[in-house]
C-alpha cells in the first residue's frame, strides 16, 4: 500500500515538473537551443589547429563544445592560454608541429599568402593526413601564391602544396559573426559548401560541419571547390544544404 501511494506521488511530481517544462518552453522561457545541443559524441576526434585567428579559435571552440578533442597551435603558443582558458578541458594549446602530431584531422585557418611556408615546413609530416582547408586567396594580402589560387582555384592550389594530403575544402564561405549568429539553429539548418577528392576525408569533415552546428553539402570534387569561392555564386549562401546542391547543380 505505502509502496503504491509513493509510486503516485512519484508520478504526479514527474508531470508536474514535466508541465512546467513544456510551459516554460511554449512560452518562450527556456531556449529551445538547451534541447538542440549535440550530445557528446561516442568516439571523439583529435583536431589539431594550424591558425587560432579568427576562424581556427571559433570552429575550434565549437568542435570542443561537441565533445572533441581540439589542439590550437601558434608560431607563439604561449599567447592562446586566454583562448584555451575560455574553451576549457577539451583544448589544449602547442606548436604547429605539435598539431600535426596530435590531429586525426588538421584544420589550416591561415591567410594564403602563408600557405608556401606551411608547404615548405609541414607538407611531408601532413602526408597522409585529413586536412580542412578554410583558406580564401586575396590578391592584395596573399602575393604570388595567392595569384595562383585565384586563377587555378583555392582547392587545386593547396592540394599542389600538400601532396599526399586529404584536402577538403570547407567553412571558407562565412565570416566568423555570421558562424557563431547560424550554428545550431534549432530549425532550417545552413548549409557549409565543400569539396575534395578523398571520399572518407570527406565524411569525417562532413561529420565535422554537423557537430559545429550546420548540415554538409558537398559538391563534389576539388574542381567544384571554385563554385563556392569568394567570387562565385555559392560563396557567402545561408542556404539550406538541398538547395545549395540543386544551385550548384545548375553551376
Ligand atoms: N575571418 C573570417 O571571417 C574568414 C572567413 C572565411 C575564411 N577565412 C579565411 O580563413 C583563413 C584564416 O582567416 P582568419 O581571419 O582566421 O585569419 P587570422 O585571424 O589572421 O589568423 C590566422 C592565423 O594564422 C597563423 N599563421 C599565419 N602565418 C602562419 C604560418 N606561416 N605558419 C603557421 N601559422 C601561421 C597566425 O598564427 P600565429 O601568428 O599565432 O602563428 C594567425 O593567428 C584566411 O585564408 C581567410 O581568408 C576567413
Amino acid at each position: 500500500m505505502a509502496q503504491h501511494k509513493l509510486l503516485n506521488w512519484t508520478i504526479r511530481v514527474a508531470q508536474y515538473f514535466t508541465g512546467i517544462l513544456a510551459v516554460a518552453l511554449v512560452l518562450g522561457i527556456l531556449p529551445r537551443s538547451v534541447f538542440s545541443q549535440p550530445s557528446a559524441p561516442s568516439n571523439p576526434l583529435k583536431i589539431g589547429i594550424i591558425g587560432s585567428g579568427n576562424i581556427g579559435s571559433t570552429l575550434g571552440e565549437f568542435w570542443a563544445k561537441a565533445g572533441h578533442q581540439v589542439l590550437f597551435s601558434s608560431r607563439n603558443p604561449e599567447k592562446l592560454k586566454p583562448l584555451v582558458d575560455k574553451v576549457g578541458p577539451q583544448a589544449r594549446a602547442g606548436t604547429v608541429q605539435d598539431a600535426i602530431a596530435f590531429g586525426d584531422v588538421i584544420l589550416i585557418a591561415v591567410p594564403y599568402g602563408s600557405m608556401s611556408q606551411i608547404s615548405k615546413d609541414y607538407a611531408k609530416d601532413l602526408a597522409g593526413k585529413i586536412v580542412i582547408d578554410t583558406g580564401n586567396a586575396v590578391l592584395a594580402r596573399d602575393g604570388e601564391i595567392g595569384k595562383e589560387a585565384r586563377e587555378k582555384g583555392v582547392g587545386l592550389t593547396t592540394q599542389r602544396l600538400l601532396p599526399g594530403v586529404r584536402v577538403v575544402r570547407a567553412f571558407n564561405t562565412l565570416g566568423v559573426n555570421r558562424l557563431r549568429n547560424n550554428a545550431n539553429r534549432a530549425e532550417a539548418r545552413i548549409a557549409i559548401p565543400m569539396a575534395g577528392d578523398d571520399q572518407e576525408a570527406l565524411k569525417v569533415a562532413s561529420r565535422l560541419v554537423r557537430d559545429a552546428g550546420f548540415d554538409p553539402a558537398v559538391l563534389g570534387g576539388m574542381d567544384r571547390a571554385r563554385l563556392f569561392e569568394q567570387t562565385n555564386p555559392l560563396y557567402g549562401q545561408e542556404i539550406s544544404a538541398p538547395e545549395m546542391i540543386e544551385r550548384a547543380k545548375k553551376l
